[in-house]
């Protein structure tokens, strides 16, 4: 089978990257379960493309076989854009998924509900031994609710309403939030950039 390693750690990203390599006859492998699990690589870039090249290429050096990674973030308008690439540590380091969405009400407080505007980025650079490189991005509009509100989901889920909806994805189903999410599209467009 061909082997495809994983620069993630979390379970779901790896079932559902796995789910799609399934049907091009590859097989997704978890940096752990492939022993290279022992170094940690630093997230320098200043745009998701970058650190997620960042991520896939120091495994794709030390591996020798095709790699994956993805990063993603939350881009609010009414703050230039942040947090951007500093998503989970937006309220410093060491943080938790309620201390940066403690920060991000605070600097919008006085932000009226037309101005909330805000996307979800979703990147994954796919990076082959003889150089082939595929990068597919998805995006979910939505706006910054004005309390959190749900208890599903992770990091700013309870403060995100996407565009069409009242309820935030913290409110949301996994299954409804996949649907519409940055991942289920950043996801779906890897796919069919493979099936060409
Ligand atoms: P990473 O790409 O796994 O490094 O995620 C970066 C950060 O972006 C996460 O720690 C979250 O703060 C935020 N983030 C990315 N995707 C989501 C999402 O689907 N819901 C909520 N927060 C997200």
């Amino acid at each position: 089978m061909n082997k495809v390693i994983l620069a993630s750690r979390n379970e779901g990203k790896i079932r559902e990257i796995g789910e799609i390599l399934s049907k091009f006859g590859m097989v997704a492998v978890s940096r752990d379960d492939y022993g290279i699990d022992k170094f940690e690589v630093e997230e320098t870039g200043e745009t998701f493309e970058e650190n997620s090249y960042i991520k896939a290429k120091a495994i794709l050096d030390i591996a020798g076989v095709p790699t994956i990674a993805d990063d993603s973030g939350l881009e609010v308008d009414c703050i230039g854009g942040r947090p951007g690439v500093y998503s989970a540590r937006f309220a410093g380091p060491g943080c938790t998924p309620y201390d940066n969405n403690v920060k991000l009400l605070g600097l919008m407080k006085h932000i009226p509900e037309e101005e909330r505007t805000a996307r979800f980025v979703s990147v994954i650079t796919m990076l082959f031994p003889d150089g082939r490189k595929l990068v597919a991005r998805g995006e979910c509009k939505g706006r910054i609710a004005e309390e959190m509100r749900g208890e599903g989901g992770f990091g700013y889920d309870p403060l995100f309403i996407p565009e069409g909806f009242s309820k935030t994805f913290g409110e949301m189903t996994a299954d409804e939030k996949n649907s519409v999410s940055h991942r289920g599209r950043s996801l779906a467009r890897l796919e069919e950039m493979l099936g060409e």
